[in-house]
Order: structure tokens, then C-alpha cells, then sequence
């Protein structure tokens, strides 16, 4: 496999990419279509349409491409609310949810977690006339951890139809819980449910931006119609459709997250930390205090291993880092192990 980490001296497990790189048939597709650098970007290739729509079984419609997915967060924070409405989403979810509300100026909920699991209650509480969206990232950034099926379904059948839930599931391909929820189904039944993904995580094509939303065709052209002109480069699609297409490597790539995740799960809590339980290609550690926390996260950049500091996350106390080969769960693991012997 193509490592892209490998080529600096660190291990840069900040961001949750999957530093495998992408599938060889994706360099090569790139490697082949090259050129045309002066011209602005076509269209989006119809048989990226065609794969996306036979793998969540919708209609080409009902899809509508972003460049990245916080591209189409963005798009339907200030689209689907207006100035005096709201939508709500998890404490300590992916920041970007967040910051985009605040860059929008559109008033958000942040709904408490109950150790840190998220609190369908209190949310369903906290839906007034004013309420428009709800984003849900399944598994979730930072936590990794996963909401299953039957909760969501519980959950839908409470939320008002005039009310949009975004199932943001920018890493469910690494997800090995059968409780996941089958998000295809949901979207049958639920008009008022919209599916995010991504190619930035799995596919491994994070700086290509490109990410795409499921949602009933009305919603997806009006996202279609706010998104700004040649956003999406004709490379992106064209990478995109090759890794789509190599489910192979993607399944490969799951498998090895699943046995690096389970390893280092496994051996971290004998380590004595505390670990959360992962769906996705990152690890949770939670401390006692912050200054813990910042005291590890500075041993590991010492060792050269670069964590993420989720303070902006609302998350002072936690740490998140990706999974990757068995050679960077070892150097973890002696990080952690030296951190502990000083
Ligand atoms: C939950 C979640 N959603 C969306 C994204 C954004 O992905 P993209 O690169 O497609 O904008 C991320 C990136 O980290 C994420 O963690």
C-alpha cells in the first residue's frame, strides 16, 4: 500500500485520514487524466452518479455533490435556516458544525452528551417551531463512537417532518457493528433524512474535496442550486469514480483499521488510560484534567507523533489520534508506555 504518512518524519495522526493513500487504480486513474490545468472543470463524470446511486439505491436526483462535505454542511446551515430559526446538534460532535454556525450567525442548540454518548431526549426537547436541522455525525468525531439503527428510527419517528436530520457518515465504511444503521433504508422511510458522505476518509482522497449528500430531490437541488460555480475539480470525480469503484481496497483498508483498532483498544486500556470504544479510524483517550491530557499530547509530538488537541471540540480533556499500520500502533503504544515511566 501506498503510505503517505511514511513520507515525513513524523507520524501525523491528526486528522483521521486513511494514510494508506489511495488504491493504486486511483494513482493511476489521476496519473492518466492529468492535464488541462488551464481549463475550468465539466461535469462531475455520470458514472460517478450512477455508482453513488446504486450504492444507496436512489435515484441520480437525489444526489448532489460538494467539494468536501463541509462544503454541503455549510450549504444547508445557512440555507435550510434562516436568520431567527436553529438547528441543534451533539456536545463535543465534528467542530465543524460549530464553527459554521457561528461563521453563519444561525442560532444552535448544543445538546449535552450523557458520558459521551449522545442524549436523543434531550435533543427531541429542544426542537421548538424555529427548529430546521439536526446533525448527526454516525460514528462520531471526536468520540468514534456509534449510534445503531434502531435509535435513530426510534429518534426519526419523534422528530416533526418539517425538521432535517443530516446523518453525517463520513466514516462508515470502518464501521464493524452490525447495529449500524442501514441509512439507505431510513432514507426510504424518512423524507425528512438526508445522508452525508465522503471521499476524504476511506477513499483516502481528502485533498481531491469531494463529498456528497442523499436527499429528496427537492432538497438536494436546492443544495445543488447555492453551491458555488467549478467548486469541484474534474480530477476529483475522476479519482473519485476510480475509488469507488475498488471496493476491494476499501475493504481491505477496513480490515486492517479493524484489527490496528481493536489491537490498540485493547493494550491501551491494559495501559491503564481511558479509552473509548471505536467505530471509525481514530481513537478516543479522555484524562482527568486538561493538563494531563496537554502533557501527553507534548510527549507524543517529542516521539514524533502528532495527536489532535479536540479542545475546539468542546472535548479540553481528550485526545484523538488515527489508527493506521501495525507499526504506528507499536510506536503509539511505546509513547503511551514511556509517558506513563517518566
Ligand atoms: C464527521 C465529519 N464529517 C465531515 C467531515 C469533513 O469531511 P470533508 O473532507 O468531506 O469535508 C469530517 C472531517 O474530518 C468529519 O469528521
Amino acid at each position: 500500500m501506498n503510505s503517505v504518512a511514511n513520507q515525513t518524519l513524523s507520524f501525523r495522526l491528526r486528522s483521521n485520514e486513511n494514510l494508506f493513500g489511495p488504491s493504486p487504480k486511483v494513482l493511476d486513474a489521476i496519473r492518466q487524466n492529468a492535464g488541462n490545468y488551464n481549463l475550468y472543470p465539466g461535469a462531475l463524470p455520470d458514472a460517478l452518479y450512477q455508482q453513488v446511486s446504486a450504492l444507496h439505491h436512489v435515484d441520480t436526483r437525489q444526489i448532489v455533490f460538494g467539494a468536501g462535505s463541509v462544503q454541503l454542511i455549510d450549504i444547508m446551515i445557512w440555507t435550510f435556516c434562516g436568520a431567527d430559526e436553529n438547528l441543534i446538534f451533539p456536545q463535543g460532535s465534528f467542530v465543524a458544525y460549530r464553527l459554521l454556525s457561528e461563521f453563519h450567525n444561525r442560532v444552535h442548540k448544543i445538546i449535552p452528551t450523557i458520558n459521551f454518548q449522545w442524549n436523543p431526549e434531550a435533543i427531541l426537547e429542544a426542537i421548538d417551531d424555529k427548529t430546521k436541522l439536526i446533525i448527526l455525525a454516525n460514528p462520531n468525531n471526536p468520540t468514534g463512537t456509534m449510534i445503531s439503527h434502531d435509535a435513530i428510527e426510534n429518534f426519526m419517528d419523534s422528530v416533526p417532518e418539517n425538521v432535517y436530520v443530516v446523518l453525517d457518515e463520513a466514516y462508515a465504511e470502518y464501521v464493524t457493528n452490525p447495529d449500524y444503521p442501514d441509512s439507505n433504508k431510513l432514507f426510504k422511510n424518512y423524507p425528512n433524512l438526508i445522508i452525508l458522505r465522503t471521499f476524504s476518509k476511506i477513499y483516502a482522497l481528502a485533498a481531491f474535496r469531494l463529498g456528497y449528500a442523499v436527499a429528496r430531490e427537492e432538497l438536494a437541488q436546492l443544495i445543488n442550486a447555492h453551491r458555488l460555480p467549478f467548486a469541484i475539480s474534474e480530477l476529483s470525480g475522476i479519482a473519485a469514480l476510480a475509488a469507488i469503484n475498488d471496493q476491494e481496497y476499501v475493504k481491505k483498508c477496513a480490515r486492517i483499521n479493524a484489527e490496528e483498532r481493536g489491537y490498540l483498544f485493547r493494550e491501551i486500556s491494559q495501559l491503564g488510560y481511558h479509552v473509548l470504544h471505536s467505530q471509525s479510524n481514530f481513537l478516543y483517550l479522555y484524562f482527568e484534567t486538561a493538563d494531563e491530557k496537554e502533557a501527553l499530547r507534548l510527549h507524543l509530538l517529542d516521539q514524533g507523533i502528532i495527536a489532535r488537541d479536540i479542545t475546539p471540540f468542546g472535548h479540553p480533556k481528550g485526545l484523538r489520534f488515527s489508527t493506521w499500520h501495525h507499526e504506528a500502533s507499536l510506536k503509539v503504544l511505546n509513547a503511551l508506555k514511556s509517558c506513563q515511566d517518566r
